[in-house]
């Protein structure tokens, strides 16, 4: 029997080897804490990192806290995902803005800007570290963190 996840999530960036991985990663394992029936993936807009693995940076950090990116390579998003993920949730509104603009129009509904959804009051964009340093990466990767925590709660709260 096909038992449908309670929750598919699509987590997307500009190239998905930095921060929509990483948010994939760290989504899987705290939704497995919670108990969560879920598919979660993640994808980016360009072309140009496809099949690769995470940013060397990115996947150290990810690893080093216990995230895991085993069978990870970045992908396209494709006109596939529109139907058959729940939520669209996009790390910064350059990519929402490019989602809507690659979204057939039955599906806009399920594009939100990632933390926005999660229901943070404050922060709006997860900053792109490729161009940053170490620092950078510890940062986008904290502010992952307390968005997928909001998120989870998030969904908790509506399966009350
Ligand atoms: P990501 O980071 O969108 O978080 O994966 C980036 C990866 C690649 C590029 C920019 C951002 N790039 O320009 O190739």
């Amino acid at each position: 029997m096909n038992i449908k996840p309670r929750y598919s999530i699509l987590f997307v960036c500009l190239g998905n080897i930095c921060r929509s991985p990483l948010a994939e990663s760290v989504f899987r394992t705290k939704a497995q804490l919670a108990g969560f029936s879920f598919l979660v993936d993640s994808a980016g807009i360009i072309n140009q990192h496809v099949g690769e693995r995470p940013d060397k940076r990115a996947l150290k950090l990810g690893e080093d806290n216990g995230y895991s990116f085993r069978n990870f390579h970045a992908r396209q998003v494709r006109e596939g995902d529109f139907s058959r993920f729940d939520y669209i949730l996009a790390m910064d509104n350059e990519t929402l803005k490019s989602l809507k603009s690659l979204s057939p129009i039955q599906y806009q509904s399920k594009l939100y800007l990632f933390l926005d959804f999660a229901g943070d009051t404050t922060n709006k964009n997860i900053p792109d570290p490729y161009f940053g340093d170490s620092s950078d990466f510890k940062k986008t990767l904290s502010a992952i963190e307390q968005g997928v925590d909001l998120l989870i709660e998030k969904l908790k709260e509506e399966n009350n």
